[in-house]
């Protein structure tokens, strides 16, 4: 018979790794009242912090340790079978290595499965084993879950729980960032373990986010990549300024006072091409100018090739339907506008008809007869065939149309009511945001 242990705020943890996430993690739960025990199979690591000192170098850990040992709520040990029995939660916090192919090193998380794995086949209540290590996505439903499974002889979510909690500690300020993370996330598989580690969480002024495990793992790298893209960008910017005689400094200091439109949620969806009469022009000007000054740019240049590869997504999923008769909803670069100049739905658009695919295309705010100024000569220098194809009425569109692509929000009520009769339907800003692709149902990136 399994026991469950919740709702109690002081908890026996274990804590398998005693690297720079497993020292820190141990210590400050130690730090925040709980009884930890750490599991290192390196003497290295097992030694040092039962004697009260860092096995690494972080500033204020030692102090912490000190604390913890002192209050007998810190110890190590290189004992699994102990470390399990006398704890209801594991946190694994094993180094997750790149091979030399680039591709990710399970073999430690994998090892740390099967040896907690093993010991609860012989513990009577309860336990949860939480993944911190930044696993890819599926690992933990296809590696970690059924090697617990395999050497604990039990059923996850019945015979003991598991869940994934990316950690986003940065060195040297590991202890700042453990008591004022930016997010929490936790990725859920049985509910007894999400409520352990919620209980665990309450000191925290933040709000944990519950989500799928795979979307957790996920969040892991996005996050990530996004901070090595922001390097890299600032970098970049910093190498042009430098060259044109500008403190790159100042220029990313005024950038990052704008929360509106540069450093928040806007422009961070993912969705169709960017396109209109500025973000194409003058990423083309700033490459050129750069290329002047002989600096390279190689992100400038991924953002075209990358915008270049959503358009021809685009395409391609058109393509595969297998169907001539197109319905195409927006032309405009993005809706409430009627500015037409580099729209990327133009590009598709002419891309679908110069390959003989039937199209009709409804934008609500595109009539030709009411443009005028540089959208009339746009259409009339750029676009003399696609005019022919617009129509003012949806209806039109409705009845000609074998596929829809879906690529201003206008009218999507109207259209929603359509998809339902099995036409394919390749939504390109996500109408609605509770549908993922699935059977005639096609999101971009979704
Ligand atoms: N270092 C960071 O700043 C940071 C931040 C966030 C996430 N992460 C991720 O956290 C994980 C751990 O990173 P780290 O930097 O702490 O690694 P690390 O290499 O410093 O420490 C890993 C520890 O795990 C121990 N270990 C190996 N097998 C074990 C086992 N079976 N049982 C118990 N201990 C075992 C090793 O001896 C070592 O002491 C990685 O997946 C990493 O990507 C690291």
């Amino acid at each position: 018979m399994i026991s469950y242990s919740t709702g109690n705020s002081l908890m026996q943890i274990s804590v398998f790794g005693i690297g720079y996430v497993g020292a820190v993690s141990a210590a400050c739960l130690a730090n925040d009242g709980h009884n930890v025990i750490a599991v290192d199979p390196n003497p290295q690591k097992v030694e040092p912090l039962n004697a009260g000192i860092s096995p690494i170098v972080e500033p204020g850990l030692e102090e912490l340790i000190q604390g913890g040992i002192r209050s007998k709520r810190l110890k190590a040990t290189n004992d699994v079978r102990e470390a399990v029995q006398g704890s209801d939660l594991s946190f694994i916090c094993v180094g997750t290595p790149s091979r030399t192919n680039g591709s990710l090193d399970t073999g430690y998380v994998t090892a740390a499965a099967e040896q907690i794995g093993a010991a609860i086949r012989e513990k009577n209540s309860f336990h949860s084993i939480v993944m911190r290590s930044t696993i890819l996505p599926g690992t933990m439903e296809s590696v970690v879950l059924p090697t617990l499974e395999r050497t604990s002889g039990r059923q996850a979510g019945v015979g003991f729980g598991i869940a994934y909690y990316p950690e986003f500690l940065r060195e040297s300020t590991a202890i700042a960032d453990y008591y004022d993370p930016g997010a929490i996330i936790f990725g859920k598989h049985d509910q007894a373990t999400i409520d352990r580690l919620l209980d665990l969480h309450r000191i925290f002024k933040i709000e944990p986010k519950v989500v799928s495990i795979r979307t957790a793992e996920a969040v892991k790298y996005t996050n990530n990549a996004w901070h090595a893209l922001k390097i890299s960008f600032a970098n970049e910017v910093g190498n042009i300024c430098k060259a044109a005689g500008i403190d790159g400094h100042a220029v990313m200091d005024v950038l990052c006072s704008d929360t509106r439109l540069n450093i928040s949620k806007a422009y961070l969806k993912p969705g169709f091409a960017f396109g209109g009469s500025c973000l194409p022009k003058d990423l083309r000007a700033l490459r050129f100018a750069a290329r002047k000054l002989e600096v390279p740019t190689p992100i400038l240049d991924a953002t075209m090739e990358a915008n270049e590869e959503q358009l021809k997504r685009a395409y391609s999923m058109v393509a595969a339907t297998g169907k001539r008769r197109i319905g195409l909803i927006g032309l405009s670069f993005k809706p409430e506008t009627d500015d037409l100049r580099e729209s990327p739905l133009v590009e598709l658009a002419e891309r679908l008809f110069g390959r003989g695919y039937d199209i009709r295309i409804y934008d609500p705010n595109i009539q030709v007869s009411k443009l005028t100024g540089a959208n009339l000569h746009f259409v009339r220098s750029h676009l003399p065939h696609l005019t022919s194809l617009l129509t003012a009425n949806i209806d039109e569109v409705i009845e000609h149309a074998e596929v829809f692509v879906l690529g201003n929000r206008a009218e999507s009520q109207r259209l929603m009511r359509h998809v339902d009769d099995g036409r394919p339907l390749i939504d390109l800003v996500r109408i609605d945001q509770t549908r993922c692709s699935g059977d005639f149902y096609q999101g971009i990136c979704w």
